[in-house]
C-alpha cells in the first residue's frame, strides 16, 4: 500500500507514530520558515508540515506542489499548536521527512472546495473533479448506504435480486423510448427499457414471487430537476398479494431506510389519501403534507353576487395563509404576478385580509361586504391575522394553479422544512386519463394496471370513471414511487389494450409475449418502483437529483464530460444501414 493511514483517521492518539499518507494537495501555505500542505483524500484532510530549518531541500520541494498534485508523504504525527477542532484530524499534523510526487496536476478549472466557484456546466464537464468535493462525495456515500440498506431489507423479506435485459422491445410507460439499431437484424431496433415492467411480471409467471432490482431505466422525456433521461429505480414485484400487502412491505422498507440511513424512527402508519381527495384538497396528486393550508371551495358563498370572474367560474377555491394579513401591497402584487406566470396560468388573485383588529379588507370589497367576507373567513377557519387567497376559473386549471400558490406560500412561511419528512400513500388513481389533443384514453399508470373489480362493469360505458388498484408513495410533495396490482388475465388485458386504442394485431405484435404468458398459469401479482435518485436526493435534503448521480446529464440530455450524444462515423452508419436526413 502507498499509505499506512487515510487522511481522515489520525488524531491525538497517534502522536509520535511514523506514518505514510497519500492524497491530493488541497492547498499549501508558505510561512517563511515553514510550509503547510493540506493533504486530502476521500476520508478527510491532514496537515503536513515542512520545516526549512530541519530539511531545506524537502521544504523547497514542498513549495513547488500545486493544487491537486498527487503526493505520498512519510513523517511523524505531532500535536498541533494551532488546533482546528472543526475537523477530526485538526489536533495533529505530520512532520514530513520524505515526499514523493506521484503525479502532477493542471490548475483545476474551479476550486475543489465545499463552496466552489465553478458554474454547473463547468462542474459537469469536469465531473471527476466535482466528485472530489465534499458535498458530492457525501451524496455518493449516502447513495451507497441507501442501496446497501435497500438490499439488506429486501433480502430479509425473501426478495430475489434478478437482472433483466436492457436491449428490449418498447414498454409503454408514457415517455418516448430510446432506441438502438440492430446491426444483425437490418432495419430493426431494440428499445431501452423505460422500466423492467413486463419482465418483472414474467418473473411472477415464472414463480419468483418476490423480485427486486436496483435498475437503470431510460426515458426520452423533457428533463427537470427531478428527471434524468437515465435514472435508477428500486423495482419490485410480488405474487399472491393484495394492494395492502404491497403497501405494507414498502412502507416497511421506507421506514427501514429512514431508521438506518437518517436515524429517524417513524412509528405510525403512513396516511392514505384517495386521488380524488388529493386533487380536491391540494390540487395535486402528490400533496406536500408537511403543512395544512388545504383548499376551501367557495362557489356557494362567492357566486351570484355580481362579480363576473366568480360567476363565470366553474370553481372558486382558496387557501388560508395563517398570520399573513400584514402582507404589504407589494407582497400581494408579487403573489398576483406569481399566479399569472404562464406556467401557472391564473388570470388574477383575489385576497381577503382578516386584520388583527377584526376588520376585513379584500380586493373584491365592491362585491362583498364585511358580513359576506366574514362568512368566507368562517368557511376557511380563518382567524384575525390571516390572509385568504382565492382563485377562480376552470376547475382543473384553477386547482393546479392554487397548488403552486400553496407550495409558494408554504415556502415563504418556512413550512417546507427539508429536515421534516411526511410520507403519504395516494391511492385509488383513475385507471385512464382522457387526452383532448389525441382524443383518446391513455393509461394513467401503465396498461398493465388492474381496474378495481367493482369498477370493471364501467369499462364498457364510462371508462373515465374506472378507478385502478394503483398507488403512489409521496414524501414531502415528491412522487417517490408508483405501482399497482396488475391484470393477470388475458381477456382483461386484451380489453385494456382495446380501450387504449390498440388493434388486436398491434396488441399481439407488441405484447403477445405477455398475453401468451398469461395463458400459462399467471398468479395474481402487483408491485411498485421507487425512484432511487429522488429518494436519495430527498434524504440528502435536495430537490435536484443531479448531485446524487455520479455522472448525470444536463437539462438538454447531454453528458458534458464525454460530450454525448455525438455523431457516429459513416462506417457505423453504413453497417447499420442508417442514413441521416437533413
Ligand atoms: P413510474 O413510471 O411511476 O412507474 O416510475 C417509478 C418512479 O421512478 C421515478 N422516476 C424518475 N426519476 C428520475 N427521472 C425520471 N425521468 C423518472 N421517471 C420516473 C419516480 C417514479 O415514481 N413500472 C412502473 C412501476 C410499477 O408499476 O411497478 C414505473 O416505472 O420516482
Amino acid at each position: 500500500m502507498l499509505r499506512t493511514h487515510t487522511c481522515g483517521e489520525l488524531n491525538i492518539n497517534h502522536i509520535n507514530e511514523s506514518v505514510t499518507l497519500s492524497g491530493w494537495v488541497q492547498k499549501s501555505r508558505d510561512l517563511g520558515g515553514m510550509t503547510f500542505v493540506d493533504l486530502r483524500d476521500r476520508y478527510g484532510i491532514t496537515q503536513l508540515v515542512f520545516n526549512m530549518d530541519t530539511d531545506a531541500g524537502l521544504c523547497k520541494q514542498a513549495r513547488k506542489l500545486g493544487r491537486e498534485f498527487v503526493i505520498k508523504a512519510t513523517g511523524k504525527v505531532a500535536e498541533r499548536s494551532n488546533k482546528n477542532l472543526k475537523i477530526p484530524t485538526g489536533e495533529i499534523e505530520i512532520i514530513v521527512s520524505e515526499l514523493e510526487i506521484l503525479n502532477t496536476s493542471e490548475v483545476p478549472p474551479f476550486t475543489i472546495e465545499d463552496e466552489t466557484d465553478g458554474g454547473e456546466d463547468l462542474r459537469m464537464k469536469f465531473r471527476y473533479l466535482d466528485l472530489r468535493r465534499n458535498p458530492i462525495k457525501n451524496n455518493m456515500a449516502l447513495r451507497h448506504k441507501m442501496a446497501i440498506e435497500t438490499r439488506s431489507y429486501l433480502d430479509s423479506q425473501g426478495f430475489f435480486e434478478i437482472e433483466t435485459p436492457f436491449l428490449i422491445k418498447s414498454t409503454p410507460e408514457g415517455a418516448r423510448d430510446f432506441v438502438v439499431p440492430s446491426r444483425m437484424n437490418e432495419g430493426q431496433f431494440y428499445a431501452l427499457p423505460q422500466s423492467p415492467q413486463t419482465f418483472k411480471q414474467l418473473l411472477m409467471v415464472a414463480g419468483y414471487d418476490r423480485y427486486f432490482q436496483i435498475v437503470r431505466c431510460f426515458r426520452d422525456e423533457d428533463l427537470r430537476a427531478d428527471r434524468q433521461p437515465e435514472f435508477t429505480q428500486i423495482d419490485c414485484e410480488m405474487a399472491f398479494v393484495t394492494q395492502d400487502d404491497v403497501l405494507s412491505t414498502f412502507e416497511g422498507m421506507t421506514k427501514h431506510l429512514f431508521k438506518k440511513v437518517k436515524g429517524i424512527g417513524i412509528d405510525y402508519d403512513f396516511p392514505r389519501m384517495s386521488y380524488d381527495d388529493a386533487m380536491r384538497l391540494y390540487g395535486s396528486d402528490k400533496p406536500d403534507i408537511r403543512f395544512g393550508m388545504q383548499f376551501v371551495e367557495l362557489n356557494e358563498l362567492a357566486q351570484g353576487k355580481g362579480f363576473g370572474v366568480f360567476d363565470d367560474a366553474e370553481l372558486v377555491v382558496g387557501i388560508n395563509a395563517e398570520g399573513c394579513a400584514e402582507y404589504s401591497r407589494k407582497q400581494l402584487d408579487q403573489l398576483t404576478d406569481f399566479v399569472k406566470k404562464p406556467q401557472i396560468g391564473a388570470k388574477g388573485l383575489v385576497y381577503v385580509k382578516y386584520n388583527l383588529d377584526g376588520t376585513v379588507k379584500s380586493s373584491v370589497d365592491k362585491f362583498f361586504d364585511e358580513n359576506a367576507l366574514k362568512a368566507w373567513a368562517e368557511k376557511f377557519g380563518a382567524k384575525p391575522g390571516d390572509l385568504m387567497l382565492v382563485l377562480a376559473g376552470d376547475a382543473n386549471k384553477t386547482r393546479k394553479a392554487l397548488n403552486e400558490l400553496r407550495l409558494e406560500m408554504g415556502k415563504q412561511l418556512g413550512l417546507r422544512d427539508p429536515k421534516v419528512f411526511k410520507p403519504l400513500w395516494v391511492v385509488d388513481f383513475p385507471l385512464l386519463e382522457w387526452d383532448e389533443e389525441t382524443n383518446r384514453f391513455y393509461a394513467m399508470h401503465h396498461p398493465f394496471t388492474s381496474p378495481k373489480p367493482e369498477d370493471v362493469p364501467l369499462l364498457e360505458n364510462d371508462p373515465g370513471k374506472v378507478r385502478a388498484n394503483a398507488y403512489d408513495l409521496v414524501i414531502n410533495g415528491v412522487e417517490i414511487g408508483g405501482g399497482s396490482i396488475r391484470i393477470h388475465n388475458k381477456g382483461l388485458q386484451k380489453k385494456m389494450f382495446e380501450i387504449l386504442g390498440f388493434s388486436d394485431e398491434e396488441a399481439q405484435n407488441q405484447f403477445g409475449f405477455l398475453m401468451n404468458a398469461f395463458e400459462y398459469g399467471a398468479p395474481p401479482h402487483g408491485g411498485i418502483a421507487l425512484g432511487f435518485d429522488r429518494l436519495t436526493a430527498l434524504f440528502g435534503g435536495s430537490d435536484s437529483i443531479r448531485d446524487f448521480i455520479a455522472f448525470p446529464k444536463n437539462n438538454a440530455g447531454r453528458d458534458m464530460m464525454i460530450d454525448s450524444p455525438s455523431t457516429i462515423s459513416q462506417e457505423q452508419l453504413d453497417e447499420l444501414r442508417l442514413k441521416i436526413l437533413n
